[in-house]
């Protein structure tokens, strides 16, 4: 019988797409959370606390393969290391990681902690895959909201986004956990690249509104970076096939404005 699979991060935004997707291919699924949640539908739950280094043993006893997914504001990198520590000792089999397109390139503290846990991953031991992903619509959906609530709305000259659908990125993730250690997999961007302010009149003209908008410039190495396109895909990138005006159009039911209107 093949063995469970543990998906930190089995309750997030990506998780929560890549979890059915094990379960349709017949697989046992764990899912750790910080939060204690009743069995359902074939998957198992586990307390525990990856930043705390709490039920990570329990959570990676008797998995041979490891998807973290798992993610917050601070503290990935510290995150990692007592994941792979454990997945180690068990002898896990194969880890899959998601991270950050440009994690390498754009000089900012939080891509920092995700590089490193890549590192982690690298220097683990436990034959692995890493996933680098652009940005996800829901993501950049709760960015252009708070954005759209000002009365004039920043447009940052030269920053610009791939965002990618987590429903294209579980789909690939699913695929890798499912085949043999592939290293770093090619990095997964959306289907189109867009100004800030493209993806800001977007959901603008699907909520029927308008504001004034405002060039601002990001100072210093980040902005730089940023303008450069460092946090875009390189050559060689797969690319998903929901664009942001299809995710607009089906979170929120109105086909958006062209974006350059
Ligand atoms: N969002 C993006 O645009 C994007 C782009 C590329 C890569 N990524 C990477 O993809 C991953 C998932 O992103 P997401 O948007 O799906 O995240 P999310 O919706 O914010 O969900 C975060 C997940 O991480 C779990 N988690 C957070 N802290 C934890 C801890 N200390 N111990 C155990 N579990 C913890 C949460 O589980 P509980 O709340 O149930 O404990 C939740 O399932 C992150 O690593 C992120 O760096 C994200």
């Amino acid at each position: 019988m093949a063995s469970t699979i543990l998906v930190t991060g089995g309750t997030g935004t990506l998780g929560r797409h890549v979890v059915p997707l094990l379960r349709e291919a017949g697989r046992d699924v764990r899912v750790l959370s910080r939060r204690s949640r009743e069995a359902a539908d074939g998957v198992e739950y586990v307390t525990g606390d990856l930043l705390k280094d709490e039920g990570v043993e329990e959570a990676v006893a008797g998995a041979k393969i490891v998807v973290h997914l798992a993610g917050g504001a601070k503290g990935d990198d510290e995150a990692a290391r007592n994941l792979v520590r454990a997945a180690a000792r068990a002898e896990v089999k194969h880890l899959v990681f998601i991270s950050v397109i440009g994690a390498d390139r754009v000089p900012l503290s939080w891509l920092k902690t995700q590089l490193d846990a890549e590192q982690a991953v690298i220097d683990s031991g436990v034959p692995w895959t890493i996933q680098r992903a652009a940005q996800f619509h829901d993501l950049v959906l709760k960015v252009v909201r708070s954005m759209a609530r000002l009365p004039v709305v920043p447009k940052p000259g030269g920053l610009r986004f791939q965002p990618v659908d987590p429903r294209d990125v579980a789909d690939r993730i699913a695929g890798l956990a499912l085949g043999q250690p592939a290293g770093r997999a090619p990095d997964l961007a959306g289907p189109k690249v867009y100004g800030l302010d493209e993806l800001v009149r977007g959901y603008l003209g699907a909520r029927g509104k308008r504001r004034p908008f405002m060039p601002v410039r990001i100072p210093g190495k980040a902005g730089r970076a940023y303008r450069a396109g460092d946090n875009l895909a390189l050559d060689g990138a797969d690319h998903g096939t929901r664009t942001w005006e299809d995710f607009l159009d089906e979170r929120l039911g109105a086909t958006p404005a062209r974006a350059d209107a």
